[in-house]
């Protein structure tokens, strides 16, 4: 049973890739009676910075900020403090077990209102990019060990890609966050038409046990994003009945 009882409009974190905070803020205003939980990552952070962030949250909804930390552990360590106490709901962070431990001391508390969640492997990442990089063995047992190590440590959760969430739900228990991008409606494989690999359907990740899906281009350039977003929901839902 995967159930921790999140309301369905805090299922899915809209992940706001656009180069403009007014854009992002166009996005929100539209889907906030269907959503409640938003992604700033890179792109958008260096174009509104807090500013985007706290207008989201002061308008009630919860933020993933999605940095991807990786530096060395003091450098982490600093920027995770800057995270803190800000009303952030999740925070990511990038690396070995001595980047997220520094990432982890950085909140005042184990019982803190930002949760840390350590990116395992990018869902854009295949197989032959493994090989590329000299590793060896299988991104599920990769995804697995980075995993289990960061909820030994003391992290919340993780980001996974749903084909690895069923293994971790399994394995390591129900208390572990899993948040899985790489959502591809009507998809469970890889039709190469962006740079996702490791995708699946929302109704199929929930049912393998993540507990939020992050979702951006299949919302964001559809026709009818609202539409989009009740296909979604009504997936979620369906997954959650049978959990
Ligand atoms: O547009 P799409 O649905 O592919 O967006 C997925 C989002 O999830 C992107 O913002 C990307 O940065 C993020 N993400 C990911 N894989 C991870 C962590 C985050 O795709 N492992």
């Amino acid at each position: 049973m995967n159930n921790k009882n999140i309301p369905l409009d805090e299922r899915i974190i809209l992940a706001l890739d656009v180069s403009e905070p007014d854009a992002a803020k166009e996005w929100v205003r539209k889907t906030e009676g269907k959503i409640k939980f938003y992604k700033v990552g890179l792109q958008l952070f260096l174009a509104g910075w807090f500013d985007v962030v706290d207008w989201i949250i002061d308008r009630g909804h919860k933020v993933m900020v999605d940095l991807k930390f990786f530096d060395i552990p003091e450098t982490v360590r600093l920027a995770m403090m800057q995270l803190q106490d800000r009303g952030v709901s999740f925070a990511t962070v990038h690396g070995n077990d001595p980047i997220i431990r520094a990432s982890l001391a950085a909140r005042s508390g184990n019982d803190s209102a930002l949760k840390i969640l350590a990116v395992t492997v990018l869902t854009s990442f295949g197989e032959e990019d493994m090989r590329a990089m000299g590793l060896t063995g299988s991104i599920e047992d990769l995804v697995y060990f980075r995993a289990k190590r960061a909820l030994e440590l003391g992290c919340d959760g993780v980001v996974s890609s749903g084909l690895e969430a069923a293994r971790l739900r399994q394995g390591l228990g129900d208390k572990l966050l899993i948040v899985t991008p790489g959502i591809r409606p009507g998809a469970n494989v890889d039709d190469g038409s962006d740079d996702q690999t490791r995708i699946m359907t929302a109704r199929k990740a929930i049912a393998n046990g993540a507990d939020y899906v992050v979702v951006g281009r299949p919302i964001t350039r559809a026709a009818d994003p609202l539409s989009v977003i009740a296909g979604l929901q009504e997936e979620i839902g369906a997954a959650l009945q049978v959990l």
